[in-house]
């Protein structure tokens, strides 16, 4: 079975970081969360991948390429337009077998793909949707269900009061092909607000599956932190590469270079070929990208750096978010978020 990676989207609620860069290419542990998800549906048996793009698709090219470098196959469905989460499925059906998986490539999870599988041919519905349980559905699409799994109503971003349940769509979906036929080919096409709501009415069978386990949907700038947070906490089990972290929660890479008194407050997560000036302070809860340099006298509390970003002596960092290759001069900063096509103001 092959999957495919919806990864087209303009990402604007993650901008400035998603100013140059597809959303599911945005670092997670120093490492493009795509290139995570690929290495997870590899483990679960997944050899044949899809990648649905319409802007940066080089981007995504240049860092996975074909697959060979992961021992699978990538191939690439363009969109001239963006086509919406349906309408980019439709455009990538020649590419697509009779069932096949669709990600949403921006949603931090992982899930059992052979009981969601096992799930999806005992029903013989049209699609299952995988389900996750959140305190407050309001921004997502919120599912009712009859006791057997079938789905009878789908709600988008309902008012918190009005949901039906507190099951959501988790953006993950095994489909038939013949859902497709319900798809209008060559407009842009909502999944949560066309697709999935016509295929409940005219009964194709729309099942739900909850998959349990760590969901995160990466798309604002807080989500995107506090999954970082989780990661350095353990509560979502992604392997980080470096070592000494599960012991000491300061999660280290290759050829780093440590000044005299640097003070690591845990947790913190720093990538390979990075140097760290005298008496900084990192931590707790920062991650520094690889072949990044730190100047003497830097505080880095609450932050994410990507690769190769500068900070100069003296700075100051907390709660910032910065893209790569960013150099930030002796600043005080809270919350900034920035690219390298920003400049950074002082606060
Ligand atoms: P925002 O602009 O912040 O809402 O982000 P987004 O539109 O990139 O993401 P959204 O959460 O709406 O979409 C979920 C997933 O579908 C993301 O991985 C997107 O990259 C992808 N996606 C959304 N629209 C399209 C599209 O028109 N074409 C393709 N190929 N992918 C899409």
């Amino acid at each position: 079975m092959k999957a495919l990676f919806l990864a087209g989207g303009l990402g604007t609620r993650l901008r400035p970081l998603t100013e140059n860069l597809p959303k599911p290419m945005a670092l997670v542990g120093n490492k493009p969360w795509l290139e995570h998800l690929l290495l997870h549906y590899k483990k679960q048996g997944i050899s044949e991948f899809v990648i649905a793009v319409k802007h940066y698709r080089q981007i995504i090219e240049s860092h996975l390429g074909n697959g060979t470098k992961y021992g699978v196959r990538i191939d690439y469905a363009v969109e001239k337009e963006l086509l919406g989460t349906a309408g980019a499925i439709k455009n990538a059906e020649p590419l697509l077998g009779d069932r096949f998986l669709v990600v949403n490539a921006d949603i931090i999870h992982q899930v059992d793909l052979a009981a969601a599988l096992r799930f999806h041919a005992v029903n013989g519905g049209a699609v299952t949707i995988c389900l996750t349980e959140v305190d407050d559905p309001s921004h997502y699409g919120v599912v009712e269900q009859e006791s057997g799994g079938r789905i009878v109503r789908f709600v988008e971003k309902p008012k918190k009061e009005e949901a039906p349940s507190k099951r959501i769509n988790a953006g993950i979906y095994i489909m038939e092909r013949r859902a497709l036929d319900h798809v209008p080919a060559g407009r842009a096409v909502s999944i949560e607000k066309e697709t999935f709501p016509l295929l409940i009415a005219n009964g194709s069978g729309v099942y739900g599956h909850p998959i349990g386990g760590y969901w995160m949907d990466m798309g604002t700038k807080a989500r995107y932190r506090q999954l970082h947070w989780d990661l350095l906490d353990r509560r979502f089990p992604l392997p980080i590469d470096g070592k000494d972290g599960d012991e000491k929660g300061i999660w280290c890479g290759e050829n780093v270079r440590i000044g005299h008194g640097v003070l690591f407050v845990p947790p913190v997560m720093i990538g390979s070929d990075v140097t760290i000036g005298d008496r900084s302070v990192i931590g707790p809860y920062a991650v520094i990208g690889n072949g990044s340099r730190i100047g003497s006298h830097v505080r880095l509390v609450g932050s994410i750096l990507w690769d190769r970003c500068k900070i100069r002596s003296g700075a100051q960092l907390n709660e910032c978010i910065f893209g790569s290759g960013m150099h930030v001069g002796p600043h005080i900063l809270h919350e900034a978020v920035c690219n390298r096509i920003l400049e950074v103001q002082r606060q």
